[in-house]
C-alpha cells in the first residue's frame, strides 16, 4: 500500500478543486528549496535510456508528460519533473486573467475512474505566467505552452488572442499547442471550422521566426471524417503534430452520480476512444506526423496501447489525481518491462507498432 492510497480517501472528502489547490501548494513548496527538489527527484525519478524520445528538437528523458489544465499557471513545473514526468504542458494561457466558471466546477466520478470539469478557461493571463517563468526558470525538461483564447472574444478577437499569447510565451516552449477543442467555454462562434482554423494557424507560422514547433489539441467527439479534416489542414500548413485528445462530452457507460455534470469527461472512460483516435490519425498520415496521445492514461498498459497506436508521446491528468505522486515512475518502469518483453530496444521502435 503507497503512502497515497492512504491519504486520497481523506483528500477526497475535500471538494476536488480544494483538494488540487492544496496538491498544487504542496508541490509550489516542495519545489521551492533545493534539498525538497532533490528528494522528490531521488524518490520519484525514473530514468533509462530507452524511454527517452527526440522530437520537436529537443530530447525528452521519458514519454509520460502532465496533460495541460493541471499547471494551468506554471506554478509547479519544476516539482512535476522532479515527480519523474518527462515533460509538461502549462496553460491553456489567455492574454488575460480569467476566473472561468463558477464553483463547483471540478467532480470526481470515483466509480468510473474518472472526472467532470467545466472550468471554463480560468488562469492568470499570459503576463503573470511569463514572469513566473522568468523567475522560475524553465524546468530544464521539455516544456509545452497551451495557447487558447478569451471566453468573450468575437472570432478575429480569437486569431488575436492566440497570437498575443504565441509571441508572449513561445520564447519558453519547446512546443505550442493551439487549443480549440475545450468542451466547456462558451461556444460563440464554431472554434473547429477550417476557416477559422486556417486564420490562426496562417497568423501563428507568420509570427514564428524562431519556428517552435507547434501542434493542435484536438477533441475526442467529432466523427473521424472531421477529425481527418482538421489534420489535413494541420498538414496544409505543415505544423508539426496533433494532440489527441481533450476531454468529451459523452456520458455513456458510467456509474457515478456525478455523470449527471456537464463540462468535459476525463480518465478512464475516454481511454478507448482517445486512442483509436490517436490510431485513426497515425493510420491516416502513414505514421508521420508526431502526436501526443491523452485521456484515460494511468498505468503501464494504457500508456503502451496509446504508443503501439501511434503517440510518440502521452500525458495524464486524471490518472495523475487517481493514482498519486508516484504515478510516472511506475508507468515508466512498466513501459521499460514492456518494450523489453516485446523486443523493442526503445519506446521510438514501438510508436505505431500496432498500425497495419
Ligand atoms: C480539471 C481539468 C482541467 C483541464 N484544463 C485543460 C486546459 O486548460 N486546456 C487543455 O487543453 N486541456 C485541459 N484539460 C484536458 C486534459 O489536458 C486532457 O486532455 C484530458 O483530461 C484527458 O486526459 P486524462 O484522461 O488523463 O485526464 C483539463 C482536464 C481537467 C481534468
Amino acid at each position: 500500500m503507497t503512502l497515497y492510497s492512504r491519504i486520497r480517501p481523506l483528500a477526497f472528502t475535500l471538494p476536488a478543486e480544494t483538494a488540487h489547490d492544496l496538491g498544487k501548494r504542496t508541490l509550489r513548496v516542495a519545489q521551492s528549496t533545493w534539498p525538497t527538489r532533490t528528494a522528490l527527484s531521488s524518490g520519484y525519478q525514473y530514468e533509462h535510456p530507452a524511454l527517452e524520445v527526440d522530437l520537436f528538437d529537443t530530447t525528452f528523458p521519458n514519454p509520460v508528460g502532465v496533460a495541460a489544465g493541471f499547471d494551468k499557471n506554471a506554478e509547479v513545473t519544476h516539482a512535476l519533473c522532479a515527480l519523474g514526468f518527462g515533460f509538461v504542458e502549462i496553460g491553456t494561457v489567455t492574454p488575460y486573467p480569467q476566473s472561468g466558471n463558477d464553483r463547483p466546477r471540478l467532480f470526481r466520478l470515483l466509480e468510473d475512474e474518472a472526472m467532470v470539469n467545466r472550468m471554463g478557461f480560468n488562469g492568470q493571463g499570459m503576463e503573470r505566467v511569463k514572469a513566473r517563468l522568468e523567475v522560475d526558470g524553465t524546468p530544464g525538461f521539455p516544456l509545452g505552452v497551451n495557447v487558447g483564447k478569451m471566453n468573450s472574444s468575437s472570432e478575429e478577437e480569437a486569431i488575436e488572442d492566440y497570437r498575443r499569447v504565441f509571441d508572449r510565451l513561445s520564447p519558453f516552449a519547446d512546443y505550442v499547442v493551439v487549443n480549440v477543442s475545450c468542451p466547456n467555454t462558451p461556444e460563440e462562434f464554431d472554434e473547429g471550422s477550417p476557416d477559422h482554423l486556417r486564420a490562426i494557424f496562417e497568423t501563428l507560422e507568420a509570427e514564428n521566426d524562431a519556428d517552435v514547433p507547434i501542434l493542435v489539441k484536438i477533441g475526442p467527439d467529432e466523427p473521424d471524417d472531421s477529425i481527418l479534416d482538421l489534420v489535413d489542414i494541420v498538414r496544409e500548413f505543415d505544423l508539426d503534430g496533433v494532440v489527441a485528445t481533450n476531454t468529451s462530452t459523452s456520458r455513456e457507460d458510467l456509474e457515478s452520480p456525478n455523470r449527471k455534470e456537464w463540462g468535459g469527461l476525463s480518465g478512464k472512460p475516454v481511454e478507448r476512444r482517445s486512442t483509436e483516435v490517436v490510431r485513426t490519425i497515425a493510420e491516416h498520415t502513414d505514421g508521420e506526423l508526431p502526436i501526443v496521445g491523452v485521456g484515460g492514461v494511468d498505468s503501464p498498459v494504457s500508456a503502451y496501447r496509446k504508443i503501439r497506436a501511434g503517440a510518440s508521446l502521452v500525458q495524464l491528468y486524471t490518472g495523475f489525481v487517481y493514482e498519486g505522486p508516484s504515478t510516472a515512475k511506475r508507468i515508466n518502469k512498466g513501459l521499460v518491462a514492456l518494450l523489453e518483453r516485446d523486443g523493442f530496444g526503445s519506446i521510438q521502435e514501438a510508436v505505431g507498432a500496432d498500425l497495419e
